[in-house]
């Protein structure tokens, strides 16, 4: 089979909720239909800002266990952590020879920080750790790696892939000949946008995101606290004004969408039924994963094997980028 490869990589910072579910979990799991696909949990990147060991450890295992869960095949798939690859690290290592300091001065995250300290006055550096500006190198690591043809990003993540192509271009720009493959990124353009209970979106930074695998109480709760306008019971409402609307079509199905449209538009219906409706759906398509997401948890050493055979996939073809990148290098002697 010579199917073109994908590479998905896994920031384990913080549980999933529904935003990443749609955002970014489903698509990247439809990836493996088309591609000889690899996911990996970046687990050295997260290392970076997290500090705290227990925290980190469960963060791993949590986002570990919810791409499972989700849906990913371990079997058909290579599903790894980051970390099990010491091969990330030399790869990463002989990039930096390449690697202008100037571009690494050019990465937007890096800016940003930098941007803030000056409006704050403080130093331009600080907070800045070595481990988050030469991030775009590791990230080019990660990639390259794998001889990844496709690595599926959202926007924020279009720069790292740019530099890792840039960085990969002059390493075979030098040896003159391709030691290493240049990676194109898929840009998610039109990922489902995922309203959060405020009807922001999504996003674990406003406080408003619905906990993939929370509880049915809690999930009840959480749709229930949902805001609403103060439109009466008898009134006629609009389906698309509606944040309960627009997360209730993202569960159900085009009937079902049709059928609670004509109530709304009905009238006679108060929010909390359509908050009921909700409900429903959600749980419905949640509460299968979640059984399996807290089986999972439960059992660490079947997770932990998960992913170390996971490792024994991805090693050999780690291993043959270096060897490969370290004999046009000269230095296997
Ligand atoms: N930087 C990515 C993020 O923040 C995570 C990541 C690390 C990654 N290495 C990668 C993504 C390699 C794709 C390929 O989401």
């Amino acid at each position: 089979m010579d199917r073109k490869i994908s590479l998905t990589g896994i920031k384990p910072t913080g549980s999933l909720h529904i935003g990443n579910y749609f955002g970014a979990i489903k698509p990247a799991l439809e990836l493996a239909k088309d591609y000889d696909a690899r996911y990996f949990i970046a687990d050295y990147h997260a290392l970076n800002t997290m500090k705290n060991p227990a925290e980190l450890q469960s963060c791993i295992r949590e986002v570990a266990a919810g791409w499972l869960a989700s849906g990913l095949d371990p079997d058909r798939v290579i599903f790894y952590r980051q970390s099990s690859i010491p091969e990330v690290f030399e790869l990463a290592t002989m990039l930096m020879a390449f690697t202008g300091k100037g571009l690494m001065n050019r990465a937007h995250a890096y800016k940003a920080i930098v941007q803030a300290n000056n409006e704050k006055s403080s130093d331009p550096d600080a907070g800045v750790n070595m481990g988050l500006y030469t991030y775009p190198v590791l990230m080019a690591a990660d990639i390259i790696l794998f001889d990844s043809d496709v690595v599926p990003v959202g926007k924020d993540q279009v720069q790292h892939i740019e530099m890792a192509q840039d960085i990969a271009r002059a390493v075979n720009a030098n040896y003159r000949r391709d030691v290493l493959k240049v990676p194109q990124a898929a840009v998610r353009e039109q990922a489902a946008v995922v309203p959060g209970l405020d009807g922001r979106k999504m996003s674990k930074s406003y406080g408003n995101a619905i906990p993939l695998f929370a509880d049915e109480k809690q999930l009840r709760k959480l749709i229930m606290r949902m805001v609403t306008n103060s439109q009466a019971v008898e009134e006629s409402k609009d389906p698309d004004q509606s944040q309960i609307y627009l997360l209730y079509k993202l569960f159900a199905s085009a009937e079902e969408q049709a059928a609670l449209a004509a109530r709304y538009r009905a009238g006679g219906m108060g929010w909390s039924e359509a908050k009921e409706e909700l409900f429903r759906v959600v749980n419905r398509e949640l509460a299968p994963l979640r059984g399996r997401f807290e089986a999972i948890i439960a059992d660490g050493e079947g997770l932990d094997r998960v992913l170390a055979r996971g490792a024994e996939k991805a090693r050999p073809i780690a291993a043959a980028t270096v060897t490969r990148f370290r004999r046009a290098a000269g230095i296997d002697l």
